[in-house]
């Protein structure tokens, strides 16, 4: 037998498998494919106060070793999340992480003011939106606002508050060290990459939107770097997501640092993924004598000079 739980921060886990945000929904499709109760949790499609319809299409385009998507945050507002999503998510015996967006300061508090009142077990913070109000410049790709939008937000919640990362900055370590000055309770690693797909018949790039995030095997070495690295320099836990599509995978990231992970694109390919990865990882410790996942965690032998 292997010992799965895993705590990250304050939450306790059942196991450090959780569904990465904007690939499983608020878990209801998902639901027909396996029992959602054996994951470690589902992260919330990204929420917005108001509703929002998304970018025009095509959203999503196949390249090599992965995807891009552009589907702009399309998402039925707070209120109808909290009425119509959340009890059933609640009910489903994982912990529940909502992802949440916004475009200035003001809409993350409000949102994290209300999901205070809510059983919700953590917030986690998608950095990857222009703040309007700073001349749309990404959140996320900005120590100071990184730092201060972290440091308001908790004042509304006393919910476990992940900082979810965009890997599109110079220095992930600055980024990551600015959540951890803003009092974040983790860090989330990474969102997808910025990319573009070109038709050459048309001239035209694939997507309605032009670009797109990338996501998917293609990412994988890029995020297992940056946890890597990030691990080095902050003492908060790590959540690590990007590419990961089998049990190896999700193991690597543990070794890397992460006390938790998430699985995004592989959902997308099959909807069991989720569960089969966390078999799939309970088979290779054991084979590997090891009886307790954690024991995976930051154990990555770097090489001296
Ligand atoms: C179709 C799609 C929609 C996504 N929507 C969100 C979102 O709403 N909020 C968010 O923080 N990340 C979103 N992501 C990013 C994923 O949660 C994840 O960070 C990224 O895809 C890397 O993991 P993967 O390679 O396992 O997919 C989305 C990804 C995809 C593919």
């Amino acid at each position: 037998m292997v010992t799965t739980a895993v705590q990250v921060g304050s939450l306790s886990l059942k196991n450090p498998v959780l569904a990465a945000s904007g690939t499983f929904g608020f878990g209801r499709e998902m639901a027909q494919y396996q029992d959602l109760s054996r994951l470690g949790g589902i992260c919330s499609k990204g929420l917005t106060l108001r509703p929002r319809a998304g970018n025009p299409p095509p959203r999503v385009a196949e390249t090599s070793c992965g995807m891009l998507n552009s589907v702009g945050l399309q998402n039925p507002g707070l209120d109808v999340f909290l009425r119509d999503e959340l009890p059933f998510m609640r009910q489903q015996g994982c912990a529940v992480i909502v992802n949440v967006a916004g475009h200035s300061t003001d809409e993350y508090c409000e949102m994290c003011r209300r999901l205070d009142q809510t059983p919700v077990d953590a917030i986690e913070l998608n950095l990857s939106c222009p703040n309007v109000r700073e001349g749309c410049m990404l959140i996320g790709s900005d120590a100071r606002q990184i730092e201060s939008l972290i440091r308001q937000v908790k004042q509304e919640t006393r919910k476990p508050v992940w900082a979810k990362l965009t890997p599109n900055v110079t220095s992930i370590g600055d980024m990551a060290l600015a959540a951890q000055r803003g009092g974040a309770d983790a860090i989330v690693l990474i969102n997808t990459l910025l990319g573009l797909a070109i038709d050459y018949r048309t001239r035209r790039p694939i997507l309605g939107n032009n670009t797109g995030g990338l996501s998917g095997p293609a990412i994988k070495p890029v995020a297992l770097r940056m946890v890597a690295e990030v691990s080095q320099m902050v003492d908060l836990p790590l959540i690590g997501v990007g590419g990961i599509m089998n049990g190896q995978d999700a193991i690597e990231f543990l070794i890397a640092g992460a006390s938790a992970i998430e699985i995004g694109t592989a959902s997308l390919i099959r909807p069991t993924a989720c569960t089969d990865i966390l078999e799939e990882m309970t088979a290779l410790a054991q084979a590997d004598g090891v009886t307790d996942l954690a024991e995976y965690r930051g154990t990555l032998r770097l090489w001296g000079y």
